[in-house]
């Protein structure tokens, strides 16, 4: 069961890299870089072949479950690449698409630990919304990270989601900001965002100054209450061992370096 989700979860970054043209992953080069795109896809898929074959001897209501976690995870995936549609507030569509492409997959693993653990189903809804909580906090520290840290921390480079034009929450707040401003100096940083990243230097001038911007501490003020209200989830849970590492998780996600 943990080996379906780190299945399925190892085959999405395969993807994940080839549609985002990442170089690294968790310090090494990425498959796609490495061996290119068509034998990261592939090896992606086998992958998930690989965790389907596991599945299917944990019975139909797996199957299921996992099955709707896949599909709200690639619908994540496809709504952050399509973009906020009909005057949406893109704050709203991002926390979405966080919820899709990594809530349903770390809530299925809280789920199905519960499940197979015999607890009663009130346990297994509150790990169910725990997993949704914690993994959008990860996923906000993630966005967090590609501006704040460096590749040697993190093990991916820097920057890689602003260079792609995937606009982040703390991206998103600047926006929000500058129209609410109007400061000449945030429209600036908003158009060297929209613009070609792809020389270092311009990508660095991008991240020195995003860094020192108020809507990065935003976006962390967010990333922590996600995890606040994770922690949360799980008051009504007895006292143990386990409790306390899963409120341990709360704050490892939210403090970690990469
Ligand atoms: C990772 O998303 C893929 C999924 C969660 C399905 P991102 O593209 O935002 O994350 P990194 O930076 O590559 O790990
Ligand atoms: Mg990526
Ligand atoms: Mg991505």
């Amino acid at each position: 069961c943990p080996r379906v989700v780190e299945l399925t979860h190892l085959a999405t970054l395969y993807h994940d890299d080839v549609m985002d043209e990442a170089d690294v992953r968790r310090g090494v080069p990425s498959a796609n870089a490495r061996w290119g795109n068509s034998v990261a896809v592939l090896t992606g898929d086998f992958l998930f072949a690989r965790a389907s074959h596991i599945l299917a001897d944990l019975g139909p209501e797996a199957v299921r479950i996992q099955a709707e976690a896949f599909e709200r995870l690639v619908t994540g995936q496809i709504l952050e690449t399509a973009g906020p549609k009909g005057g949406r507030d893109p704050i709203e569509h991002y926390l979405d698409v966080l919820a899709g492409k990594t809530g349903s997959l770390v809530a299925v693993s809280g789920r199905f630990g519960a499940m197979m653990s015999g607890a009663d189903e009130s346990v297994v809804s509150i790990l169910t919304q725990y997993g949704e909580r914690l993994g959008i906090a990860f996923q906000l520290a993630d966005d967090v990270l590609d501006i704040a840290s460096d590749s040697h921390e993190s093990g991916k480079t820097p920057g890689t989601d602003l260079r792609e034009g995937i606009a982040t929450l703390p991206v998103l707040h600047l926006r929000a900001q500058a129209e609410a401003t109007g400061s000449a100096e945030d429209r600036e940083l908003c158009e060297l965002l929209a613009g070609d990243l792809s020389d270092d230097g311009v990508l660095g001038e991008v991240l020195r100054r995003l860094r020192a911007h108020p809507a990065l501490e935003q976006a962390r003020r967010d990333t922590l209450r996600y995890a606040a209200e994770a922690r949360a989830l799980l008051a009504p849970l007895p006292e143990g061992a386990a409790k306390a590492a899963l409120e341990g998780l709360c704050d490892a996600v939210v403090h970690r370096a990469g």
